[in-house]
């Protein structure tokens, strides 16, 4: 992966914040995190093996619950991988390279002796939300632009709304077994291309998306925060990756790479979903507002419209909820923004 050096200290205001405790950590202790974690499981696992199991439950458990610590220097994923070891053990292992690959190693080989799909990162009812979600959203985003269309044949229009899903070219970001395009094929996006930096994810994925029958579904092996990618698309969506990127123990400077990534990726008008354990809803507009304003060029022109890249537009309401000392929390967060 690049390196790039931290920026001058009068930058730092820029950077996003230090994670505090996940919302579940704000809002619950550890006894109660269990109980609550008993009611909606974060997680599901498609037939690991059982050491597999505890492995992936400690590492869920590790992406919801870890506490970035600052970085004073960029470091190589050499020297991140012996502070790992060092410091913050499995949480900031999962923001290395080296976690993922043995990872999706033996997710492979559970594939290719057991047929086995591997993790859906936080369960299959979040993955099902995000897809249904998402696809009412590109719909109503369709309709929206339609009230703006002047042609006349508006019904013509509003009836290929659904049809129209089609034509969103969508990425998945950090895809790994890349199950979710699967899901969004199955509601009728055709368009589809998952990335990873794991070589033995996208092996997985395009191996799970030719038994499944999915083989328009494009895979390729490319680091988000280095991308290759020469083309920008629609619909980018990010189910924990921005999560798994922000535990790599220089975690703020790589969120900062990341969302400069990303705007490139997203084409204009187009959107990206993030789904998340690690930031709320209102962390993540934060962290997007301080993006834009980074970014933002000034206005030449005279209407005075300034070209901030992303712009807020909704989230997932309807995950299951628990309220503790008065408060009231969901274990994951999804939002939309729109690519301006
Ligand atoms: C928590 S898992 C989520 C996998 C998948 N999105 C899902 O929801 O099941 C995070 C994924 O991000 C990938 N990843 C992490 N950092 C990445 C990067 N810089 N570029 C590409 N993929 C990355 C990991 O290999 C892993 O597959």
């Amino acid at each position: 992966m690049a390196g790039i050096k931290l920026p001058p200290a009068e930058d730092t205001a820029d950077l996003p914040q230090q994670p505090r405790t996940p919302v579940t950590g704000d809002l619950i202790s550890d006894d109660d995190r269990s109980v609550a974690a008993d009611s909606w499981s974060i997680k599901s696992e498609y037939g690991s093996t059982l050491d597999d199991e505890q492995r992936h439950a400690d590492a869920t458990e590790a992406l919801a619950a870890a506490n970035l610590r600052p970085s004073s220097d960029y470091s190589s994923d050499k020297d991140s991988e012996k502070d790992a070891e060092d410091g913050d053990g499995i949480a900031s292992m999962l923001g290395l390279q080296s976690y993922w690959d043995a990872t999706y190693t033996d997710e492979l080989q559970n594939f290719r002796e057991h047929g086995h799909a591997g993790e859906i990162w936080f369960g299959p009812e979040v993955m099902d939300t995000v897809v249904s979600w998402t696809k009412s959203l590109c719909i109503d985003i369709y309709r929206r632009r339609l009230l703006n269309y002047t042609g006349d044949d508006k019904t013509e229009h509003d009836n290929h709304a659904v049809h129209d899903l089609s034509s969103w070219s969508v990425l998945d970001l950090g895809t790994g077994n890349g199950v979710l395009l699967q899901e969004l094929a199955k509601h009728g996006f055709s368009d589809l291309t998952g990335v990873d930096y794991s070589e033995g994810a996208i092996n997985l994925a395009r191996g799970l998306a030719e038994r499944d029958g999915f083989k328009n579904i494009a895979f390729s092996v490319d680091d988000v925060l280095d991308t290759k990618l020469d083309r920008q698309f629609q619909l980018v969506m990010d189910k924990g990756t921005l999560d798994a990127i922000g535990l790599h123990p220089d975690g703020p400077i790589k969120r900062l790479m990341y969302w400069d990534s990303v705007a490139k990726l997203v084409a204009p008008g187009g959107i990206l979903v993030v789904t998340s354990c690690n930031s709320t809803k209102d962390e993540l507009v934060q962290e997007v507002d301080r993006f834009n304003q980074r970014s933002t060029v000034q206005p030449e022109s005279q209407d005075g419209q300034t070209s901030a890249p992303f712009q807020y537009i909704d989230h997932i309401r309807s995950y299951p909820t628990f309220m503790f000392g008065g408060v009231e929390g969901s274990r994951v967060a999804t939002a939309a923004f729109l690519r301006n």
